[in-house]
């Protein structure tokens, strides 16, 4: 098992390994998807969360589809390969912008559709496939069910570990992830994450470092270890060559040694996909999973990230990635 506590050489070592890998089964390519957070709303009460609903400092919205639309046909940037509509747990955006937003685009473009909108009732999995989207994003936040109540994450552990299984089950490619350096984490605690990581349906997961949002009970504690983030992607990198890992933002956030190089040297430890923000401008600011001063990652400093850690943006996208090894596991499969 790697050291996630590896600094200095040893930490040099875990990177380049992951590194490595990810450029063995990728080729020197990165997934570019966009990203637009279509609703603020939520009925969670996480309490490492700002869009949790006790939160009443937070504006909500939810973004309409003509909104959207129109601008992501025909403005979106030419690197898109995939869309994740994302939302707080807000069961009326699905309804009212994200199921009609995905037959727009599933007809007017080539994009591949993900979804991350929490755990939702059973009967609506299938309408969104049926409107487009075969990606879900459903993290498990934390590994063991104690530590999982501790910081209020959604519902229960097994609820959630469930979702994750129907969704796999019925046809879905799932990613998932969790939060390393959250309040109350012991060593157990994330070597867990692996663990359930491994035994779970998926095809990819995120690591993000915790930060302390400042509208949640939370908002005291230390931010997490960027550091430990760094080598738990390149961990799950060597764990599972195949998976697709993010970059995720929040890399960025922590300050750490050195401030603001999180997200680049994710790239540089193994991670395979970066997102571009296409939150329109004037919502972004109510989006607030960690802090209002969110860094905001636009196409040029997406592109440019990829390029300095020497990689180029994947031809395929994500969902043809993942459609095609569920077909090439099936042909597999058959003697
Ligand atoms: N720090 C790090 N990650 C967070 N998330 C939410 N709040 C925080 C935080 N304070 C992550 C969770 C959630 C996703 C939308 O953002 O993993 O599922």
């Amino acid at each position: 098992m790697a050291d996630l506590h590896a600094r200095q050489d040893r930490q040099v070592a875990l990177h380049a390994q992951g590194w490595e890998l990810a450029r063995m089964r990728f080729g020197g390519r990165a997934f570019v998807r966009g990203v637009v957070e279509v609703s603020n709303f939520c009925r969670e009460d996480c309490g490492y969360c700002g869009m949790r609903r006790s939160n009443r400092r937070l504006e909500r919205y939810r973004a309409s589809h003509d909104e959207l639309a129109g601008w992501i046909i025909h403005h979106r940037p030419a690197q898109l390969t995939d869309l994740n509509l994302q939302a707080g747990e807000d069961p009326r955006v699905v309804e009212e912008l994200v199921l009609p937003l995905l037959r727009t685009l599933r007809q007017n473009t080539a994009l591949g559709l993900s979804v991350g909108l929490g755990t939702l009732s059973p009967r609506v999995y299938p309408a969104l496939r049926e409107a487009g989207a075969s990606v879900y994003i459903l993290k498990f936040e934390t590994a063991t069910a104690a530590h999982y109540r501790q910081v209020q994450a959604p519902g229960t552990l097994n609820e959630r570990i469930a979702h994750v299984r129907r969704l796999a089950h019925d046809g879905w490619s799932v990613s998932s992830g969790f939060i390393a350096g959250l309040p109350g984490q012991t060593t157990d605690d994330l070597l867990r994450n692996f663990e359930l990581a491994a035994a779970l349906p998926i095809k990819g997961c995120s690591v993000s470092p915790f930060i302390p949002g400042e509208d949640t009970p939370m908002a005291g504690e230390p931010v997490g270890d960027v550091e430990l983030a760094l080598n738990c992607i390149a961990a799950l990198r060597c764990m599972r060559p195949g998976w697709v890992i993010p970059a995720v933002s929040a890399l960025n956030l922590t300050g750490g040694d050195q401030p603001g190089s999180g997200y680049g040297r994710a790239l540089r430890a193994g991670a395979n996909l970066v997102t571009i923000n296409l939150t329109p401008p004037s919502r972004r600011h109510n989006y607030v999973i960690y802090r209002r001063s969110r860094v905001y990652l636009d196409e040029d400093t997406v592109l440019s990230a990829l390029a300095d850690a020497g990689l180029s943006p994947s031809r395929t996208s994500l969902a043809e990635h993942w459609e095609r090894q569920t077909v090439l596991a099936d042909l597999a499969a058959c003697r």
